[in-house]
């Protein structure tokens, strides 16, 4: 791989990212490993990230210069490219002003790593401190009013350097810096591709599980369709995928699941219907915790007596099931420390935990994977563009978007309302624009209206669109007014016990994504 050594910025990731978007596959590093650590991976080239600290701050992360005697190809980025050229002998000084934003370097010798540049461009930066003095035997590619080394290359030693961002959209050549690195620097080629990964996992996949047999919890959203979906091309029948009706799911979804999926993988389902047992559980129920808990644990409850049920039925492939398919992404991996092959189940995907006398060994095809690179594997898996581009959708479903009790009948209303949005929104081409677009009944809120020549006193709606990146921020959409007013009027029209249709407007923060 090729590893991105985290100093603790938001700037990892997303370099992570752009080498794998030059179809190079890359891992993060946390900074506090060791030389040998890294080298122990085998990394065909490594990259030192940006990071918030000053390289004169105390307790700030330096690099080892043991790195830079490794044979192994290296790129620093801004912080990474100040600690690379304070190891190496060169002078990184306070300048007292900072460049921030959008800069402009003159580039007088474009060297390897800026080939194909112009001599002079715009690029996104964000430093204190600058490179006054490349490391012997390092040529100067680029400078600007605030870097007097803006980058540096040593071709022989394979050594690169920049301050500015190349991984950010505001460097608009910086894409190209990168691949500059990857393919003429590190002599890397594009072959990660999503044909790859699935080659790859199905293999992995093969010789952990051996002929033992796997059961995968189907949630109706893209990560575990996927996970199955590849676990199923991997050891076919030995997979059994568990998918519980809860009845708060969206129109169509759970049909969805039962023959689009089912005809595009061959997968062997085992269907659930509970929908009877959650609203009895939820009857007279409106705190959002204590649903949220509800909905957790007769989930468990029912995938459990399901894994029991495939357990005695048996089969080919033996008594017992000994993994448990997850759709853990890579985000998740770095974000809880980056451990390699967690042993036991910790908890469920989507709901709350499975208790620990159930106990399976963790399949998780997606480990390396984020969320973009899962859909184009599911892509590669034939699976349908419906189940691929759906919107994330949350465990609880629909019964935390009913702000009240949940009941059969409100849980319909909610539902065509839903069916609605969704439908308009793809019609109008925005599903790629838009995270996802939760619509709220506020049941227990009434209000008068009118409609034909009668008085209306119904409940209303409410939509909210949101844009983000990883639902950890978001913000509201800006979704073209025609296409709302097609959603309202056909809302108020079609559905009967609506009678108004609200926007939500908020980010978030302040505002969750889901109201409950
Ligand atoms: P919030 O409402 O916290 O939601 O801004 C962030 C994202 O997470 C989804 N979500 C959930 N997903 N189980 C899930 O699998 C849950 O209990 C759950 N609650 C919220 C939400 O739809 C949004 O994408």
């Amino acid at each position: 791989p090729v590893l991105v050594v985290d100093f603790g910025a938001q700037y990892a990731q997303l370099i992570a990212r752009r080498v794998r978007e030059a179809h190079v596959y890359s891992e993060i590093v946390p900074h506090t490993a060791s030389v040998e650590q890294m080298l122990a991976k085998d990394p065909a080239a490594i990259i030192l990230s940006g990071g918030p600290s000053s390289v004169y701050a105390e307790g700030a992360p330096s690099v080892d210069p043991a790195l830079f005697e490794a044979e192994v190809p290296v790129l620093g980025i801004c912080y990474g490219f100040q600690a690379m050229a304070q190891a190496l002998g060169g002078t990184v000084a306070h300048t007292g002003s900072r460049e921030y934003g959008g800069t402009h370097v003159d580039v007088p010798d474009a060297g390897q790593l800026l080939t194909g540049s112009p001599t002079e461009q715009s690029v996104w930066m964000s430093h204190g401190d600058a490179v006054h003095a490349a490391p012997e035997g390092f040529d100067v590619l680029a400078t600007s009013t605030g870097s007097p080394v803006a980058a540096f290359e040593n071709r022989s030693r394979r050594l690169y350097g920049m301050q500015w961002h190349p991984e950010v959209k505001h460097s608009p050549l910086g894409q190209h810096a990168l691949e500059n690195f990857l393919y003429r620097g590190a002599g890397l080629t594009a072959d990660w591709t999503a044909g790859n990964v699935v080659a790859e996992q199905v293999e992995r996949v093969r010789q952990q599980v051996g002929d033992a047999r796997v059961i995968c919890g189907l949630s109706g959203g893209v990560d575990s369709a996927v996970a199955a979906a590849l676990v199923q091309r991997a050891v076919g029948d030995q997979l059994t995928c568990v998918f519980v009706d809860h009845g708060l799911l969206r129109a169509g979804e759970a049909e969805q699941v039962e023959t689009d999926f089912v005809a595009a993988t061959g997968v062997q389902l085992k269907v659930v219907d509970a929908r009877e047992q959650f609203l009895v559980a939820l009857a007279g129920v409106t705190d959002p915790e204590t649903k949220r808990k509800i909905i957790g644990r007769e989930f468990i409850r029912t995938f459990e007596a399901a894994a029991r049920e495939v357990v005695a039925e048996g089969g080919d492939h033996g008594e017992e099931v000994r993994f448990l398919v997850q759709g853990t992404l890579y985000p998740d991996v770095v974000e809880s420390g980056g451990g390699e092959g967690a042993a036991n189940i910790k908890s469920h995907h989507n709901v709350g935990g499975l208790p620990d006398d159930l106990q399976f060994e963790l399949v998780e095809p997606l480990r390396t994977l984020f969320k973009d690179e899962v859909r184009a594997v599911g892509l590669e898996l034939g699976l349908p563009d419906a189940i691929v581009w759906r919107q994330p959708f949350p465990g609880p479903g629909l019964g935390i978007r009913i702000i009240g009790e949940v009941t059969a009948e409100r849980l319909e209303v909610l539902r065509a309302a839903d069916a609605i949005a969704r439908e308009e929104l793809t019609r109008a081409g925005l599903d790629r624009q838009i995270w996802q677009c939760p619509v709220v009944l506020l049941a227990d809120v009434r209000s008068v209206g009118v409609q034909g020549d009668g008085r209306t006193y119904g409940h209303p709606v409410v939509l909210r669109p949101v844009s983000s990146e990883d639902a950890m921020t978001a913000d509201w959409s800006r979704v073209p007014y025609e296409v709302l007013a097609t959603i309202s009027t056909r809302i108020t029209n079609e559905v009967p016990e609506v009678n108004r249709v609200a926007l939500d407007v908020t980010s978030k923060p302040p505002g969750t994504i889901e109201w409950e």
